[in-house]
């Protein structure tokens, strides 16, 4: 093995503490794989009011100093140790005592680029703490981007000046603006406010700070690491983008394999895997009840799970279904919650064809691994998906998805073809018409050929989205980050 490193993770999210989406899995499972890899990992997030720490959680009784542009801050912190890692949660409650990790339900909270720019803060100011020096601070999106420019100028030459730093991005949409007083909320000097650095539009950008200023820069699937250098694809940070390309690297998500496996899931009602498929028909009776819907082994169900945002292309779907119900026999269920002029879209579709669609609007872990077993395909017609996960856990759970090809759904789906190969349905233009004709696609080899679509799940069941390959991935851009510091 390589030489062991020291890693702090920062992140918004991280599983099961606090998730709005994959960000929060694909921390909890990347940090886990890494530490098991040998590598000393420490995580950072915020204690927001909705985590229920577990009765194990240490309570620093010493306050941890925040150093603030403006003076000195104190925060209180609070430990978990698992296995291989350690979780620190920072109590704070100006930015923290509210419901809601970004958003409650009026809205984004305005404060959010102070939010997060305390929490980059108490991340370098918990090494202090701790009196360890890791090789890599690793950031996470948006909210994290101003860590590398702290590490490029107050800090610089200080101890934590010597840190490498990663910033992935997992998704480019949101860029975190904030107004030009963010640098004195932290004690960043002028001279970074101008385009080649954090400057756009007259404020900063959080995302193209950590752009410019990160050692190195990570998304989560090649494919969408080249879609971003793109302008369709990049939202306006194409160029940045181009410019560091020699230093971007897209690295496919992996899963949890101990959360997300039918053999062993907990929310099941019975487990099933690839060689003894009996249970997933009794999950898909389960979810059909679940569901109020007529028990019929023969429907296909289509799931969906997600965030309701322009991203996931879901108004595609909600144009297409009642076609989709007058002329088809199915059965489809849609959990996920978000634009509330989708949510309503949806939920007018199940008022009126309720006997066959069902729709839950909210966050329900247990009802997603529900469909994730239940439903026979999962739909996903991504306008943009830096990688996903759904869609690689539906295949684990022999459910397969019909997704467009883009970012990591390209990446990870192979297209069912002609010689009766592959893990899912792919198509390329995002339209009324090719998502219809791919669940028709779909729906007609579900009805005709049961044996192929067999063969399909138990291929899909058996495909390798392990963190094995990309965790060692991600310790070659750390050794390649922190050789640019110390060389
Ligand atoms: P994204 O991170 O863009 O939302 P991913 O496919 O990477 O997309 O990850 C989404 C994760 O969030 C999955 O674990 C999915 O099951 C979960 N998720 C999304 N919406 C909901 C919801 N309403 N209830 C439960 N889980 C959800
Ligand atoms: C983002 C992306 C999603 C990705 C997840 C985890 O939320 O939208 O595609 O899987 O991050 O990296």
């Amino acid at each position: 093995m390589s030489e062991s490193l020291n890693i702090l993770m920062v992140s918004p999210e991280l599983s099961p503490f606090a998730k709005v989406g994959g960000l929060g899995d694909c921390v909890a499972s990347l940090s886990k794989f890494i530490a098991q890899l040998g590598h000393k990992v420490k995580v950072i997030l915020p204690k927001y009011v909705s985590i229920k720490l577990p009765h194990n959680a240490i309570e620093h009784l010493q306050p941890i100093i925040v150093n603030m542009g403006y003076g000195t801050e104190y925060g209180k912190l609070w430990e978990i140790k698992e296995d291989y890692l350690s979780i620190y949660f920072i109590e704070f409650d100006r930015y923290y005592n509210r419901n809601g990790i970004y958003y409650d339900p009026f809205g984004d909270f305005h404060d959010n680029h102070e939010r997060f720019a305390f929490l980059s803060r108490a991340a370098i100011d918990l090494c202090y703490y701790l009196n360890w020096i890791p090789d890599i601070i690793h950031g996470h999106d948006w909210t994290t981007g101003l860590i590398p420019v702290m590490l490029n100028t107050i800090e610089q030459h200080k101890p934590m000046g010597q840190c490498g730093s990663i910033f992935t991005i997992h998704n480019l949409q949101h860029h975190g603006y904030a107004p030009k007083s963010i640098l004195d909320f932290l004690g960043i000097p002028y001279h970074v406010f101008h385009s080649d650095a954090v400057e756009a539009f007259g404020q900063v950008n959080m995302m193209k700070a950590g752009l410019y200023f990160a050692s190195k820069l990570t998304t989560v699937s090649e494919t969408y690491s080249r879609e971003i250098q793109t302008p369709e694809f990049g939202f306006g940070l194409d160029p940045v983008l181009k410019f560091r390309a020699g230093d971007l690297i897209g690295i496919c998500n992996g899963i949890d394999k101990q959360l997300w496996s039918p053999e062993t899931d907990p929310f099941l009602p019975t487990k099933f895997s690839h060689t003894n498929m009996k249970g997933k028909m009794l999950c898909k009776k389960k979810l059909q009840a679940y569901c109020n819907f007529k028990i019929d082994a023969m429907t296909p169900i289509f799931g969906v799970t997600s965030r309701l945002y322009e991203q996931k292309g879901l108004d595609i779907l909600a144009n297409i279904l009642p076609e989709l119900f007058q002329n088809l026999r199915i059965q489809v269920v849609l959990l996920g919650n978000g634009d509330h002029y989708l949510e309503s879209r949806f939920i007018e579709i199940a008022k009126k064809y309720y006997e066959r669609c069902f729709v839950y609007i909210g966050f329900q872990e247990a009802l997603s691994h529900l469909i994730e077993a239940g439903a026979d395909f999962f739909v996903m017609p991504s306008r943009f998906e830096p990688c996903g996960l759904n869609q690689m856990y539906s295949m684990r759970y022999g459910t397969l998805p019909i997704a467009r090809a883009t970012g990591g759904l390209k990446d990870t789906i192979q297209n069912f073809s002609k010689d009766s190969s592959g893990t899912g349905f792919l198509f390329s233009e995002l339209t009324d018409s090719a998502l219809h004709n791919t669940i028709l696609w779909a729906y007609e080899t579900y009805n005709k050929q049961p044996k192929v679509i067999m063969e399909m799940r138990q291929r899909a069941m058996q495909q390798d989205f392990s963190w094995n390959t990309s965790a060692k991935k991600y310790i070659d851009v750390y050794h390649w980050a922190k050789k640019i510091n110390y060389d």
